[in-house]
């Protein structure tokens, strides 16, 4: 997100290319990202300008002039190949020092992520967290929507995602599946980049949090594209995003896992769940850096939240005593309680203050 009282002017990417179809797609590009480029069409005003922008995009017509000038080494330089047949192109990507070689129209919705981000100035920080549990029914749908509320109550910018098809609606668990706004299957086609502030205003709103919610419709596997663009327009108009996310690790799970700055895995405290939660842990531990479990009583056997982390071998988040009463208001369509001294509010308030210490330090 950036910084509303920052009064520096938006940064432009650079496009250095002499090729006037390239040059074509490219703006175009940048104009769906919603960003004014600076355009070299030969080495020496690349060179003027190559190291300010936030972005650099190469054409392949260009890039042997460029190493000839010995342009300096920088992050943030994408090497646009004209010619899928032309090996040398990977070549001449490690001379100029590219980061990454790309092809269009393939990488037409990464690069306009890239560009609207160059666009945005650096981003302040958004923190993703992601909630499972390690079985079914574990309490990270709860959880979800409890850390969320309570985030919100505390005037953290927060948006809730429900990426479980199969839940039912996150927003019935808010006692809210009639807020008007968008869901799940009126964002299906959605793909590249879009307005942060725009998702935010069509988002339904449960007093100040927005929630993305599935459908109740047909529909069972959320579009991957639409995916990746909510997700990066959300952490670029929220502080923080909780995604509620399905146990079975599918594509979606997957890219959502490995863009959370912190994952919380939820385990009732038995020996099953524990042993089924382990499951879970492997997969989630190949794609997501930060995770940690969460603990929920009552503990038939005795076993402690130490315990059932150390098994697990994580770093234990919290632990939770069953919230009374808690299934009969969520038959009634109470939200979670976030307010007071219960279990449940307890527990997001010390999860917050540790998931929003990232950000602090961050900042
Ligand atoms: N902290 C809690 N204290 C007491 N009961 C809880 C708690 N969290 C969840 N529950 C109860 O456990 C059940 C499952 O909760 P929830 O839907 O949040 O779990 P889940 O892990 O999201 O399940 P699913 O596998 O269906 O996604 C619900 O009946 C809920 O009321
Ligand atoms: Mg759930």
């Amino acid at each position: 997100m950036r910084d509303p009282r920052s009064d520096a002017p938006p940064r432009r990417p650079l496009l250095v290319t002499a090729d006037p179809q390239l040059l074509d797609d490219l703006l175009r590009l940048c104009g769906a990202a919603g960003v004014e480029p600076d355009v070299a069409n030969d080495e020496a005003p690349a060179r003027r300008a190559w190291a300010e922008a936030p972005l650099v995009v190469v054409g392949s017509d260009l890039v042997r002039r460029l190493v000839r000038a010995r342009v300096p080494r920088r992050a943030g330089v994408v090497l646009v190949g004209l010619d899928l047949d032309d090996a040398g192109v990977w070549d001449l990507a490690v001379e100029v020092g590219a980061d990454t070689v790309v092809f269009l129209p393939d990488a037409q919705a990464w690069l306009v992520d890239r560009l609207g981000e160059a666009g945005d100035g650096p981003v302040s920080g958004g923190v993703t967290v992601a909630v499972l549990g390690g079985r079914g029914g574990a309490g990270a749908s709860t959880l979800s929507a409890a850390l969320a509320c309570a985030a919100a109550g505390r005037e953290v910018t927060t948006m809730l995602v429900d990426a479980d098809p199969l839940g039912g609606g996150i927003d019935m668990l808010l006692g809210r599946e009639d807020a008007t706004g968008l869901r799940w299957p009126d964002l299906a086609a959605a793909a590249g980049r879009l307005s942060a502030e725009s998702l935010r205003a069509a988002l339904p709103r449960v007093g100040p949090l927005s929630v993305l919610s599935c459908g109740r419709g047909e529909s069972l596997q959320l579009p991957l594209d639409a995916v990746r663009a909510v997700l990066a327009a959300a952490r670029r108009s929220h502080d923080l995003v909780v995604v509620d996310l399905p146990r079975h690790l599918d594509d979606v799970a997957e890219l959502v896992l490995s863009t959370a700055t912190s994952t919380l895995l939820v385990v009732p405290a038995e020996v099953r769940a524990t042993a089924a939660a382990g499951r879970v842990a492997v997969g989630v531990g190949l794609l997501a850096g930060d995770v940690r479990a969460v603990v929920r009583g009552p503990a038939p056997s005795g076993l402690t939240g130490p315990l059932v982390a150390d098994a697990l071998g994580l770093p234990l988040a919290g632990w939770m005593d069953a919230e009374p009463d808690l299934a009969r208001a969520q038959e009634h369509g109470r939200p979670p309680p976030t307010e007071g001294k219960g279990p449940l509010a307890s527990l997001c308030g010390s999860l917050l203050s540790d998931l929003l210490a990232v950000r602090r330090r961050a900042a």
